[in-house]
C-alpha cells in the first residue's frame, strides 16, 4: 500500500521545519516508516538547485527562471526521494512542495500562476494527501528567519511587505484545496501547536 504524502507550508519563519520534525518523531514513535525532507531539496540534484535559488543578490534570478529552477530541483526530489518511498509503502513529510511555488513564484512578481500551474501538471502532477499550512504574523516571523542567519535569506531579503503577501497566499490557497489543507495558527508555543497537529496523525 502506498504511503502517506503529508506537506508544511507557510511564510518564511513560520515554524515548518519545528513542527515538520516534530510530527515525524510522533510518527516514528506511533511505528510508522517516515521520511522527512524538505524542498528546495531533498536529493542531491535539488540540494545544489536549492544552493544557486537561496543565495545570492534578490535580484539574481527572474521570477520565470526561478519558477523554472524550483520545478527542476523538485522534479529531481519526485523521481529520486519521494515517489521511491511512497511506493514502498513509507510516510514522507515534507517541509514545503508545489503549494510554495504556486505562491511564491505565482502570486507574489507579476501574476505567473498559470505557468506555475501549467509546468506543474506538466511535470510534477501529485498533490499531497495532507497539507498542514502554519499562519502567522509576519512581523514576527520575519524575525525569527532572520535571526537565524543561515546565509539562506534571499526571499526574507524582500522584506515585510512581501511576507504580507505571501501570508494571504497561502491562506487563499487553502480556501481552493480544502479537502487536504488544515491551517494551523502559528502565534503561539512550539509545543500548544505541535499538540494541534497531533490530531492529524
Ligand atoms: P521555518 O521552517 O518555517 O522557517 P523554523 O521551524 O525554522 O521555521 O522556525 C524559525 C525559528 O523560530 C527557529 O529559530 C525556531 O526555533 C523558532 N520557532 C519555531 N517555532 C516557534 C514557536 N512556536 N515560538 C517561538 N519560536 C519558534
Ligand atoms: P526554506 O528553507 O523552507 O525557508 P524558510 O525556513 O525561511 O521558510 O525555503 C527556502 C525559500 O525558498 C523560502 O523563502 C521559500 C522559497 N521557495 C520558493 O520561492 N518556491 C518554492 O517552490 C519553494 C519550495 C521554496
Amino acid at each position: 500500500m502506498a504511503g502517506r504524502f503529508i506537506t508544511f507550508e507557510g511564510i518564511d519563519g513560520s515554524g515548518k521545519s519545528t513542527q515538520s520534525r516534530r510530527f515525524a518523531d510522533l510518527l516514528r514513535g506511533q511505528g510508522v516508516d517516515v521520511i522527512l525532507s524538505r524542498e528546495p531539496g531533498g536529493s542531491a540534484g535539488a540540494e545544489q538547485i536549492r544552493e544557486l535559488v537561496l543565495t545570492g543578490d534578490p535580484d539574481r534570478w527572474s521570477a520565470e527562471t526561478e519558477l523554472l529552477l524550483f520545478t527542476a530541483a523538485r522534479r529531481d526530489h519526485l523521481e529520486k526521494t519521494i515517489e521511491p518511498a511512497l511506493a514502498a509503502g513509507r510516510t514522507v513529510i515534507c517541509d514545503r512542495f508545489a503549494d510554495s511555488t504556486r505562491v511564491y513564484q505565482g502570486a507574489t512578481r507579476g501574476d505567473l500562476r498559470a505557468k506555475v500551474d501549467a509546468l506543474h501538471s506538466l511535470m510534477i502532477g501529485r498533490e499531497p494527501d495532507l497539507t498542514i499550512i502554519i499562519d502567522m504574523d509576519p512581523g514576527i516571523a520575519l524575525e525569527r528567519g532572520l535571526a537565524r542567519k543561515s546565509g539562506e535569506d534571499r526571499f526574507e531579503d524582500f522584506g515585510l511587505g512581501f511576507q504580507e503577501t505571501l501570508r494571504h497566499g497561502f491562506l487563499s490557497l487553502a480556501k481552493s484545496y480544502p479537502d487536504r489543507c488544515v491551517v494551523i495558527d502559528g502565534n503561539r508555543t512550539a509545543d500548544q501547536i505541535a499538540c494541534e497537529i497531533a490530531a492529524y496523525a
